[in-house]
């Protein structure tokens, strides 16, 4: 039966639906005035009040972590079931929020993650891998690999040592190894990993300006055996999402197209390289990066 609330509801994510794509279309025209449009007319649309109570929303623009996409964040795309709960029109905005195409390359990736640890796995008995701003690892309870302990080893590194406690409590188990450090501890030297079989890092590229991306790429690289594969992740500035992301969640990524992901190889020597590849996710929004060390 479509009752009155049913209606109501049905109205509101189609202006959300439309709003979402009028903040992006605005923003691809208006060029240098996007930042003075994104800060005083949209925030006074009449969804903007109820948008800024959604628990997404909030939690992006109020950064309890310090920046937007922290791993509670991220849990609300791979599992509807953590957000808050929220009277009924906001509730409509958070289903309708999910299914916005950053959420939905977001769950493409955690898939994908899972299923290269897997192969990984399968090729080479006893592999390392090293997950490099891991969140809360979500892609480890995919992984048969990890949960059937077929794994020699897996660091799980972070930053965020709240993350990291998620890690140890519900992956610990399989024999994940949280390790508490930054990109810096990387790039110093202060924290290394020898001879892994798969580095792989997702949603931290994002933030990187290219000096210390392409610094660290060469980094990681450096610490992959023979034959051993890195995959870095980075959203595509054609996201449709970046117009509301940056109005309503205060969420600014670094985004990077195939020319960009080229050149995060540019401080590794080509013939360190035994094979490259680059592609883009199924719902064509993220940007990947292999890398196999000769
Ligand atoms: C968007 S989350 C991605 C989490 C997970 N990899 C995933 O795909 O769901 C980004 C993660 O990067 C971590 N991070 C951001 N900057 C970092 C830095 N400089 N050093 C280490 N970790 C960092 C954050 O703590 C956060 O857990």
């Amino acid at each position: 039966m479509h009752t009155a609330t049913t209606a109501h509801t049905d109205v509101l994510t189609t202006e959300f639906r439309q709003l979402h794509q009028g903040l992006n279309q605005a923003r691809l025209s208006a060029g240098d005035g996007w930042r003075r449009l994104r800060d005083g007319a949209y925030l006074a649309h009449p969804l903007a009040d109820a948008i800024l109570r959604e628990p997404i929303v909030r939690r992006a623009r109020t950064k309890p972590r310090g920046y937007a996409d922290d791993a509670v964040l991220i849990d609300h795309f791979y599992d509807f079931a953590t957000v808050p709960a929220a009277d009924g029109a906001v509730r409509a905005l958070s289903e309708t929020l999910v299914t916005f195409p950053a959420a939905r390359s977001v769950r493409w990736r955690r898939d994908h993650l899972a299923r290269t640890i897997d192969e990984v796995a399968e090729s080479r008995p006893g592999a390392a891998v090293v997950s490099v701003a891991c969140g809360h690892l979500r892609e480890a309870a995919l992984s048969r690999a990890v949960t059937s302990r077929r794994l020699g080893s897996f660091h799980a590194m972070d930053q965020d040592a709240a993350s990291l406690a998620v890690v140890e409590s519900e992956y610990g188990r399989f024999g994940v190894t949280p390790v508490h450090a930054s990109v810096r501890d990387v790039l110093t030297g202060r924290t290394r990993f020898e001879g892994a079989d798969l580095i792989y890092s997702a949603g931290l590229y994002d933030y990187l300006e290219d000096r210390v991306a392409v610094r660290l790429t060469a980094r990681l690289f450096s610490m992959l055996a023979p034959g051993g594969r890195l995959v870095v992740a980075n959203f595509a500035p054609s996201l449709s999402d970046i117009g509301f992301m940056e109005t309503f969640m205060d969420w600014n990524l670094v985004y990077r197209d195939a020319d960009d992901m080229a050149r995060l190889a540019g401080e590794i020597a080509p013939h360190e390289v035994g094979a490259r590849t680059h592609f883009v996710d199924g719902p064509g929004n993220v940007h990947y990066l292999e890398l196999v060390r000769a």
